[in-house]
């Protein structure tokens, strides 16, 4: 059969599950773009789903999607507590397990969720990131900071998930006492993830933000704030990227690295390092609206265009 004849032959159940906490713009987006291709779409909270251990997949999904998937697509995954987490990113794996492609898998966005998941895995396949430590005792916490700072060394400790810039902190001096520290960093919840900063060498402060579909970059843009903290929600003022190669094959390494397919990969400058950029983070589970304003790249359509490329795969 060829591929146009397996696509058709497949027409009458194509349907595409978004998993989002709320609907806004890039659910609505991604329905718009899905029901062009004449895709039908639901969205539904990861929350709302039950898992019971039958392991079928035609029961699983008749019991919570009465629709047949050729994808889900995590939007969103609702705050709450680890054990409603726990459980939301156990029936991502089940759906894997069960053969429902989704994108993001669940290992990707467990990856990169965990900052120190993410440094780790990078410089486990040599990707450029700033030096990390993560850990959990105050004193050593402590003691571990000062020792950096003596070495001359600047650091930023910030949350390990994704804050979109706040609580991210900038230490150049050393911590008097644990007091100090305990004051200083009251949002790390316990977990002290430890940072190499990297400074802005010769150029205005700036970061980007460079956005992978696939195995391609499809759009970049740079991000400039009035300090060094340059994510859009702290104020951050955007400008269209044609990345570079070294940025682009950055990028897409990072994005296969911690298993993600779609992903929005936030690099800087670094003159210091041979690629000239180091990764900070990877977004597992981005935004895309103010890139597709600025870039004028439809990424809605391309992440359209990828989630039916699954299609041929199931
Ligand atoms: N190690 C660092 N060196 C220089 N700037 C940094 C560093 N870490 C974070 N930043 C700045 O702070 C922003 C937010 O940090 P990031 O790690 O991306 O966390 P968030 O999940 O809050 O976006 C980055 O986009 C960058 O502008
Ligand atoms: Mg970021």
């Amino acid at each position: 059969m060829d591929r146009t004849a397996k696509i058709k032959g497949r027409g009458k159940d194509k349907n595409v599950i978004i998993f989002s906490d709320g609907v806004g713009w890039h659910t609505s987006e991604l329905e718009t773009c899905l029901h062009l291709f004449g895709v039908k779409t639901k969205i539904l909270n990861l929350s709302s789903l039950n898992i019971f251990i039958d392991c079928t997949k035609q029961n699983f999904v008749k019991r919570n999607f009465s629709m047949n998937p050729i994808c889900c697509f995590v939007r969103g995954i609702e705050g709450g507590s680890l054990e409603q987490i726990t459980r939301r990113l156990a029936i991502l794996h089940h759906l894997k397990f069960l053969g429902v492609p989704v994108i993001n898998s669940g290992k990707g966005i467990e990856n990169s969720v965990d900052k120190c998941m993410t440094s780790f895995i990078l410089r486990m396949h040599d990707i450029p990131t700033p030096d990390c430590w993560a850990l959990e005792d105050k004193s050593s916490s402590l003691g571990l900071i000062n020792r950096l700072i003596d070495k001359g060394r600047k650091l930023v400790i910030k949350p390990i998930f994704g804050s979109q810039g706040t609580n991210v902190t900038l230490i150049e001096k050393k911590i008097k006492n644990q007091k100090d520290l305990e004051e200083k960093l009251n949002f790390t919840n316990g977990v002290y993830y430890i940072q190499e900063f990297i400074g802005p060498q010769g150029y205005s402060s700036r970061d980007y933000r460079v956005f992978v579909v696939g195995s391609n970059v499809i759009a970049a843009m740079e991000r400039k704030g009035q300090g060094w903290i340059h994510n859009v929600a702290r104020g951050g003022v955007c400008k269209k990227l044609l990345p570079n190669d070294s940025m682009k094959t950055l990028a897409i390494e990072s994005t296969r690295a911690v298993g993600l397919e779609v992903a929005g990969v936030d690099i800087i400058e670094d003159k210091k390092c041979r690629s000239g950029y180091q990764v900070l983070e990877v977004n597992g589970v981005p935004a895309w609206k103010g890139l597709q304003d600025i870039s004028g790249v439809n990424i809605s359509d391309t992440i359209v265009k990828f989630i039916l490329s699954k299609m041929n795969r199931v």
